[in-house]
């Protein structure tokens, strides 16, 4: 039996995920989220890609205790140097440097021979041994890589001071069995690598990363890089949720402990979801809104008499407690904040708290009954709300099958009121012409999706979606028992992440040299 440990690479490879952006405070706020989890080391950012990811690392290795929190870094000495600056303040803090290990990566981006490539990485992990002694390594490409190559690399980079040795397949190359011979050949033909742990990093290109790292496991690797709901660059990471579910659910089957706490996994993935503006699709194992969700006759007759009929894990384990009506229109302040504190929203400001209360109160006069699941999402949107440079103060609409749709929108500035009518191809289209004429900001929609909040006709909509304007990428989101007002919400929401420059360059590849 062995602890797996939770190597969460959210902040880092997650990050990638195109389209998403995260500022400082919202790369904070998920550290501190990843810690209540129970990861056992966060990869915080790459701190010599741009200054916001020197303070977002910073700024984690400062607030974020308990775990160790990790820089990447790539085989060069100003990476090396930034990523121990960044991580100083850390109480654990790790270093991982990253090269290739492929030809093809050598030939065409590192252009470097292989004794070359050892000789730079050996120099590299000596140098971050002066700033720490928790050293991860990395060569890209494995599975693409001459094993006899990586044996050699791996074991200098031991032999100069690595503690953990990382296995990625960084294109979602590998088979299961194929990728969990290449884990048991490393350890059997490595230098020294009894001494260390062997960690797992695997990509969704084929939809094996889960599979692929259970595999890893099941050979003998003792850590797992994942990251929440499987974001990442292309096809995503490995799914922390789902990999942490199957070592629970089937603890007869591996008999391996980890440290996550199951119950905080829904909260997490919500959160990542919000804060990145990437919607989890509905049938996503683990945190999906289908997860727990009996469709057919059968079934439900079959969980009705006994749970386990169909279910193998419950939805209390993962904390999700959706459905449950909790408050009506009658409930006071104190009891909604114990209900937010129950929701594990105990931190939230006094005016964060009123904000939210009124927009209960507007709830229950449009809802018939309330759920955890409706204040849940209600607290996410004003945990991971920006500045309002607009406020959407009044959308109308009409709209039917002989009509042209016309919306008038109202938004509120600093500067005062403004109203603006359009015509468009359906309600939400005219509402977000209004939007544009009043704001002189010309966005362009990249994707729209929604997805209803519970069941019932009465049921909140969310709304998600991406813009770009002026070469900056920003994701928006809205929230309403009216699906056009939730539109118009978004719309205003990327509006104001332009605005306050929670966006990224259109098309840029945040972390230079990782593919
Ligand atoms: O996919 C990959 O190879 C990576 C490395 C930097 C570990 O993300
Ligand atoms: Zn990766």
């Amino acid at each position: 039996m062995s602890h797996i440990r939770i190597f969460d690479t959210t902040l880092r490879d997650g990050e990638q995920t195109p389209g998403v952006a995260l500022n400082t405070e919202a790369k904070v706020a998920i550290a501190k989220q990843l810690a209540r989890l129970g990861v056992d080391i966060i990869e915080a950012g790459f701190p010599i890609a741009s200054t916001g990811d020197y303070e977002a690392v910073r700024r984690i290795a400062t607030e974020v205790q308990g775990l160790v929190i990790c820089g990447l870094a790539r085989t060069a000495k100003p990476d090396i140097e930034r990523a121990a600056q960044a991580l100083e303040p850390a109480a654990r803090r790790r270093i991982h440097i990253f090269t290739s290990g492929s030809k093809i990566h050598l030939e065409h981006m590192l252009r470097k021979t292989e004794e070359e490539v050892i000789a730079t990485s050996v120099e590299c992990v000596r140098l971050a041994g002066e700033f720490t002694d928790d050293i991860e390594f990395s060569a890209q490409d494995c599975t693409r890589s001459d094993p006899e190559f990586l044996y050699r690399l791996y074991g200098a980079a031991i032999e100069a001071g690595a503690t953990t040795i990382n296995i990625p397949d960084t294109v979602g190359y590998g088979m299961p069995e194929e990728y969990a011979a290449l884990i048991r050949e490393i350890r059997r033909n490595t230098q020294g690598v009894d001494h260390v742990a062997i960690s797992t990093h695997c990509h969704d290109d084929l939809g094996l990363a889960v599979a692929n790292s259970l595999a890893a496991v099941a050979a003998g690797a003792t850590q797992v890089e994942c990251t929440i709901n499987g974001i990442g660059e292309r096809a995503g990471n490995t799914s922390l949720e789902e990999v942490v579910m199957a070592l629970d659910t089937r603890r007869d089957h591996w008999g391996h402990t980890h440290g996550i706490d199951t119950r905080e996994i829904y909260r997490t993935s919500r959160m990542v979801s919000m804060y990145t503006g990437t919607m989890v699709p509905p049938n996503k194992a683990v945190v999906g809104d289908n997860a727990f969700a009996h469709e057919s006759g059968i079934h439900q007759d079959g969980v009705i008499k006994a749970i386990e009929t169909y279910e193998i894990m419950s939805a209390e384990m993962v904390g999700r407690d959706a459905g449950v009506l909790v408050m009506g229109k009658h409930s006071g302040r104190r009891a909604f904040r114990r209900t937010l504190e129950e929701l594990g929203y105990s931190e939230l400001e006094d005016d964060k708290v009123n904000a939210l209360f009124r927009q209960f109160k507007n709830l229950c006069d449009r809802k018939q009954s309330v759920t955890t699941e409706d204040i849940r999402v209600l607290a996410e949107a004003e945990a991971t709300r920006v500045p309002e440079t607009y406020r959407l103060d009044a959308v109308q609409f009409q709209s039917g099958t002989r009509l042209t749709p016309v919306a008038t929108v109202r938004l509120a500035t600093d500067t005062g009121i403004y109203e603006e009518a359009a015509t468009g191809d359906g309600p939400v289209d005219a509402a977000y012409r209004a939007i544009e004429r009043i704001a002189q900001v010309p966005l362009r929609l990249e994707s729209y999706e929604i997805r209803s909040v519970g069941s019932g006709k009465d049921a909140l909509g969310e709304v998600s979606i991406r813009v770009t304007s002026d070469g900056q990428t920003a994701h928006g989101r809205g929230l309403s028992t009216d699906v056009v007002e939730a539109s118009a919400q978004a719309y205003v929401d990327a509006l104001n992440r332009l605005a306050v420059g929670v966006s990224r360059p259109t098309g840029e590849s945040r972390a230079i040299g990782t593919p």
